[in-house]
């Protein structure tokens, strides 16, 4: 068998084209027929830092979707020919069949699902990356350790919120999903074009990140709801974003702050005994394990065929095979807004 890769052959380098080996799938793992691989920050940011990389040449890409092309030794979850989505390690194991950016790729099964005929592959890409970090942060011991979601919501946490900003991003769209899923009361932000589209996936009350009294507001409205806040996720990560949710958790005596990304922010406690913690990337150790099997095996895949999950944000899809890879970079700097930016390599 043959494969393809859109290489990243230096640091600041462009994609380019090239063969790539084909790799078995090792214990545990299977092996994906990409049809659509995903764009997301942290390709751009590799790209544009040279940061993370260990050596080059390298391949980007973090999610896929496509087809099980073969199983690996002690795999009982999946058979070949499913349609499945999946994330891909490569960057924590430095190992290049778990990149994304080529025709097939190996994933450890606890970080596949399956996807039901109703959702395309180009809808399926958005999730992967995007759910594994909003769970972590919010179902691992080491972060917010809420329970993770059941076939219905929690009878306890209908008194209980949590503060997502930046609802309209990829990983605020699923962390919206899943906290509402757990009955949690969320409270977000997003630009007011994308007000219908929280609420959409679940979000109770929004606020426009562009207010000059949005703390103010949200603290209004948190005491208004009657509401306990357990805590605050900044997706977003920059210095003010950070600053902002800092002061609501703050207000409420103290409590759990949590990033996507360090910025220039250290981890640790700022603004009296708010801790502010970094979501690491996700990938399934030990202890992780329980909460992936229950975000994989149950919410991704149940929650896509009865409605717990929507496939969202939608896909802007860029056609065209792996030499599309560069140009859905370029496109992503650009800007995206409630949007993922995926590549159709094959229909
Ligand atoms: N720790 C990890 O393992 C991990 C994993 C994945 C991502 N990340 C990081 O997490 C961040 C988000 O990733 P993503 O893929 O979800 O991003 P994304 O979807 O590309 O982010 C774009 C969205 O951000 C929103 N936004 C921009 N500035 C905002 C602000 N000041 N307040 C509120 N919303 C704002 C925009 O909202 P509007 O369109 O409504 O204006 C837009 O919809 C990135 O920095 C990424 O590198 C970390």
């Amino acid at each position: 068998m043959s494969n393809q890769a859109a290489w990243l052959s230096s640091e600041h380098g462009q994609l380019e084209v090239k063969e790539a080996a084909y790799s078995k799938p090792g214990p545990g793992e299977v092996l994906i027929k990409n049809h659509v691989v995903a764009i997301n920050p942290i390709d751009a940011k590799i790209q544009e830092h040279g940061v993370l990389v260990k050596t080059y040449p390298f391949i980007l890409g973090f999610e896929v979707a496509g087809e099980i092309e073969e199983v690996g030794e002690g795999v009982t979850r999946f058979e070949k020919g499913e349609r499945v989505c999946g994330l891909a390690i490569a960057l924590r194991t430095q190992n290049l069949a778990h990149a994304g950016f080529q025709l097939h790729t190996c994933a450890i099964q606890f970080a596949v699902a399956r996807i039901p005929t109703s959702v395309s592959y180009a809808q399926a890409a958005v999730l992967p990356i995007g759910l594994a970090t909003a769970a972590s942060g919010l179902f691992e011991p080491q972060y917010l350790g809420l329970p993770p979601p059941g076939p219905t919501p929690s009878a306890n946490a209908e008194k209980r919120a949590i503060l997502i900003w930046g609802g309209s991003s990829v990983v605020g769209s699923c962390a919206i999903q899943m906290a509402a899923a757990t009955g949690l009361i969320v409270f977000t932000t997003a630009s007011a074009k994308n007000h219908e589209y929280v609420r959409g996936l679940g979000a109770a009350y929004v606020f426009d990140y562009s207010n000059p009294n949005i703390v103010k507001e949200i603290l209004a409205a948190v005491v208004g709801a009657g509401v306990e806040l357990v805590g605050a996720y900044d997706v977003i990560s920059e210095d003010d974003t950070t600053e902002k949710c800092a002061e609501v958790v703050h207000h409420f005596g103290g409590g759990v702050l949590l990033a996507t990304r360090l910025g220039n922010r250290p981890e640790g406690v700022m603004l009296g005994d708010v801790r502010r913690s970094v979501v690491r990337p996700p990938s399934p150790t030990a202890t992780e394990m329980p909460v992936w099997i229950a975000i994989w095996a149950d919410f991704l895949e149940q929650g896509l065929e009865d409605g717990r999950l929507k496939a969202k944000p939608d896909p802007i899809v860029i056609k065209g095979g792996l030499d599309m890879c560069q140009e859905g970079l370029d496109l992503y700097r650009k800007g995206v807004s409630a949007a993922k930016i995926v590549v159709e390599i094959e229909e």
